[in-house]
């Protein structure tokens, strides 16, 4: 640690760098960029988007319209899209069997996403089977309990499916043990060599996915239940570095951290063990929170906006996920 302590006061004054914008601009070490951005989208199977009551400014896409978003995205220079499918309740199964249909709504979008924007947008896809599954967990349920080998074994082929689809990162998000090596042998035996996998690595238990689970309709399968059981307690912290450490031995080529802004240590510390390429999710809690402080007038929006997400660059994130991607783009071309 250094610390450049140059003198006391009044020799010494720290406002002076401060009194002029372009001394501030001069002397600041972080900046957030377009090219940082990830914006997360949902699907439906439906002929309309649908309006998400907990996150205003942000709907359930037709494929249609989440292949504009990606043209607009590929237009505004946003590196890559995430996407979420809504499952209607009739495909949902205790199997999760809808993950492995090759022509399920999330492969069918990326197909006609790829069609439209080749390579100016990364897209990833997110492996877990809760939007599959009828009691709303990430994997298979024996005796109430999630089953770990088990399903790895599915989410291997899940990840297949995808990247047959044309999907560039493989993200998984269920917090299985070894899914991630299973994952990568699984997409290297399928010839996918150069398809990414970006790891939640760092997933927290969060109460802050709320929005989230109504938005992809996952709320009311999971009802009372829980996923403690797999993803991260929210009171460890050394945890999360074991978790990186596995899963970078395991072939990861990214990691991510997620909730975001109540876990910056976690990005910080993570990029300074690690320093590989580390994602941050400003969730969709994270969103709902700004957005309903903001509707009642108690907090300016854009301002937050970008002070939040500066804040993870500021931790060490490499990029952030965020449902703000498309508004921060707008106004970072505006205003750099
Ligand atoms: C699915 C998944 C979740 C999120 C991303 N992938 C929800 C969960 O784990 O219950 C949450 C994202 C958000 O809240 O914005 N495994």
């Amino acid at each position: 640690m250094v610390h450049a302590i140059r003198g006391d006061f009044p020799s010494t004054r720290m406002r002076r760098l401060r009194k002029h914008d372009w001394s501030r601009r001069l002397v600041r070490e972080h900046e957030l960029a377009v090219s940082d951005l990830i914006w997360p989208l949902f699907l439906i199977d439906g002929p309309a988007n649908e309006s998400i009551p907990s996150m205003p400014g942000v709907e359930r896409l037709t494929i249609e319209s989440a292949a504009r978003a990606a043209v607009a995205a590929a237009e505004l220079g946003i590196p890559a899209i995430a996407i979420f499918p809504v499952t209607p309740q009739k495909l949902k199964s205790e199997d999760a069997a809808e993950a492995l249909n090759p022509d399920n709504l999330v492969c069918r979008a990326v197909r006609q996403i790829k069609r439209e924007v080749g390579d100016a947008v990364g897209v990833i896809c997110d492996v877990a089977l809760d939007p599959y599954s009828s009691h709303g967990q990430d994997g298979l349920v024996e005796n109430g309990y999630v089953v770990n080998d088990a399903t790895v074994e599915v989410l291997q082929q899940q990840a297949v499916v995808q990247a047959m689809a044309g999907c560039d990162v493989i993200a998984p998000s269920d917090m299985m043990d070894g899914r991630i090596g299973a994952v990568r042998q699984a997409l290297d035996a399928a010839g996918f060599v150069d398809v990414q996998v970006m790891s939640y690595a760092a997933k927290y238990a969060s109460a802050f996915y709320g929005p989230f689970r109504d938005a992809v309709g996952s709320a009311g399968n999971l009802g009372v239940g829980d996923k403690k059981t797999y993803q991260q307690d929210p009171a460890a912290s050394d945890e999360a570095l074991h978790e990186v450490a596995l899963d970078l031995r395991e072939g990861a080529d990214s990691v991510m951290v997620k909730p975001g802004m109540p876990y910056l240590d976690i990005i910080r510390r993570i990029k300074d063990a690690f320093a590989v390429p580390t994602f941050a999710y400003q969730v969709s809690g994270e969103y709902a929170m700004l957005h309903a402080a903001a509707q009642n007038g108690w907090l300016d929006l854009p301002e937050v906006r970008r002070e939040s997400l500066l804040a993870f660059k500021r931790a060490g994130a490499t990029g952030i996920l965020t449902y703000f991607a498309k508004v921060m783009a707008e106004e970072l071309v505006a205003h750099p």
